[in-house]
């Protein structure tokens, strides 16, 4: 069942480019259409004034990376909570709010409390986003949009997050599109990168023996630090997730703006620093950020695109990402933060499938 890999975790990794052109496949067919996400879904699309996404873990950094999509590209404000949070507040109601949860499993309590307490407050324009079919979430949701990443078996979550980006990615698409916000030639500019990510992100697996080195070096660490900026902060937060969930490793993320603002005072030799560095407009931000890093002696492991001019040296180490894939970016730079976390776990011998004190789907409080 494994195949030619160790653990599921891996064996998920690999199948991203499948899993993603599975999920890409009905948007490349239908366009930006309303019908994605459900018959009735126009009709509910044009009503809303805002979308409040609602999700845990690691579909709370999906619902994150969303929200910089959904504002920037289709002009709409959103708003992103954590489920067991969002449940247990005073919530300002607003029935033309489009309430989007996401889970992979589509039975995470607190995402279902959530979907429940924001209908208690009148919001009844739901859209789920799932991996599971006919499960609980997308039963209680008005509109459903369902990953194909299939079955994921290992307890930290690879190909459903990346697979709900593409979701994600697809409901900006309709949203700018029914507010004229997107033109032909911006649609297909956008259906092109869509058709073209699996063969990025096919690159950005190919980095694994590098990243193995990487990880090598981390597996003999006890924290370390991931910074981004912009709609990759949230890649950052990903990659610090997934390194603490399966190698025990403390990480933390920041948006590298932040540095300044308190977490500079942890960085010495010891504190390896992993710097999401893709090719966009915040690059020159982000090399700032790193020289602040280096002017204190931290480590930095930087992954930065192939097209971007970017400095190395004896504590800045590099491993190229594929060419910078515009607004997609995000996507292709889970893949090195996903390897680096599994590899880091396997050096030091944890049970990666099935870290200790977690469960694949958390169905209590
Ligand atoms: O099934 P869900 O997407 O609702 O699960 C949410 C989280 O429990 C999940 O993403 C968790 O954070 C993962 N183990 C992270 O890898």
């Amino acid at each position: 069942e494994l195949g030619p890999f160790s653990h599921f975790m891996q064996k998920e990794i690999h199948e991203q480019p499948k899993a993603l052109a599975d999920t890409i496949e009905p948007i490349l067919t239908h366009r930006f259409k309303a019908e994605l996400f459900g018959a009735n879904a126009e009709e509910v699309f044009s009503n809303i004034d805002s979308v409040q996404i609602i999700a845990c873990g690691t579909s709370f950094y999906a619902g994150s990376v969303a929200r910089y999509w959904i504002e920037s590209i289709a002009g709409i404000p959103c708003n992103v909570d954590i489920a067991s949070e969002y449940r247990y507040r005073d919530v300002a109601a607003n029935p033309r709010q489009l309430i989007v949860t996401i889970s992979q499993s589509g039975e995470t309590l607190d995402t279902m409390e959530a979907l429940k307490y924001a209908k208690s407050y009148g919001c009844e324009q739901t859209l789920s986003i799932c991996n599971v079919r006919e499960s609980a979430i997308p039963r209680a949701s008005k509109l459903v949009f369902y990953t194909r990443a299939g079955a994921e078996i290992g307890v930290a979550s690879t190909k459903a997050f990346t697979t709900q980006l593409i979701a994600l990615f697809a409901l900006t698409g309709v949203l700018a599109k029914l507010r004229g916000r997107l033109n032909d030639e911006k649609e297909a500019e956008y259906l092109d990168s869509l058709r073209h990510l699996p063969g990025s992100v096919q690159h950005a697996l190919n980095l694994e023996p590098q990243i193995q080195r990487w990880a090598n070096k981390f597996a003999g660490k006890e924290h370390a630090l991931f910074l981004g900026r912009g709609v990759h902060y949230p890649i950052a937060l990903e990659g610090a997730l997934k390194l603490k969930e399966i190698s025990y490793i403390h990480a933390e993320a920041y948006p590298a703006g932040e540095l300044k603002h308190g977490p500079l005072a942890l960085v010495d030799s010891n504190m390896p620093v992993v710097v999401i560095s893709p090719n966009d407009n915040l690059l020159e931000k982000v090399k700032s950020n790193i020289q602040e890093v280096r002017a204190r002696g931290g480590e930095i492991f930087a992954f930065a695109d192939l097209d971007s001019h970017f400095g190395e040296s004896d504590i800045v180490h590099v491993i190229r990402t594929p060419r910078h894939v515009g607004v997609l970016s995000p996507v292709v730079h889970t893949i090195p933060v996903q390897l680096l976390a599994y590899h880091a776990a396997l050096a030091r011998g944890t049970d990666v499938d099935k870290p200790r004190n977690l469960a694949k789907s958390v169905t209590v409080e």
